[in-house]
């Protein structure tokens, strides 16, 4: 199934709680949350305290994206804090296969994520390891940006070796993605969405409308 992962980086922090339960009233299935150290990526976004509370307004998946340095330092941080998915970069640690486990081992569904200079054929000693695989379409980092085509060829790429493995993995998007070009993800072989400022730049509910049915159909 096709699921869209709303990206609460765009959102309004004054307005979060509420703008959180709007995307899940519209139909929204996962929750994307953009955790950024000021070191792996240059900008800092927030961590466990919003995290945690939020979790205390909504039921919603957690799809939690670590940009951090050492990812495996935090794990058990994130999953307390109310983290369903938990993906980390295997360009920032040196113990992807550690990393899974730790995420693995608390219950928690793994992701390993790879940014646009990262070859797809990275991700294949990890494929039978993991429940999704993020392909990132932008340089992580920042909202607002314009996907880049050459990326979705990796989506392609990554899909072709799960099939291959007989592997029914999620793989997922995330930057620069619009209504506009939303199907080209999925037609690449994305199954899970990302989508920030196309989503809580202005009338929320509307645009997830817009999305679900470009994915649903
Ligand atoms: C970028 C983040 C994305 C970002 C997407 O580093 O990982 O999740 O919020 O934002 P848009 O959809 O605006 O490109
Ligand atoms: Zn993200």
């Amino acid at each position: 199934m096709n699921i869209l992962s709303p990206s609460i980086l765009a959102a309004d922090f004054s307005r979060l709680g509420e703008q959180i339960r709007e995307v899940e009233h519209a139909g929204a299935q996962y929750l994307h949350i953009d955790v950024m150290d000021g070191v792996f990526v240059p900008d800092i976004s927030f961590g466990m305290p919003v995290i945690l509370s939020i979790r205390k307004c909504t039921d919603i998946f957690f799809d939690v994206h670590l940009m951090i340095d050492r990812p495996e330092r935090y794990i058990k941080e994130f999953a307390d804090c109310g983290a369903n998915l938990i993906n980390f970069h295997i360009e920032a640690t040196q113990d992807v296969v550690g990393t899974i486990q730790k995420i693995r081992f608390l219950g928690k569904k793994a992701g390993i994520t790879i940014s646009p200079e990262t070859p797809a054929k990275a991700v294949e000693p990890y494929l039978r390891l993991v429940d999704m695989v993020l392909v990132m379409t932008v340089k992580p980092g920042f909202g607002g940006q314009k996907l880049m085509p050459e990326c979705l060829e990796k989506v392609r790429e990554v899909r072709a070796m799960a099939a291959e493995r007989g592997l029914d993995i999620d793989i997922e998007v995330d930057g620069g993605i619009r209504i506009d070009n939303v199907e080209l993800a999925l037609e690449a072989g994305a199954n899970v969405i990302v989508a920030g400022s196309a989503i809580f730049r202005n009338r929320i509910s509307e645009n997830v409308s817009r999305f679900l049915e470009k994915m649903l159909k």
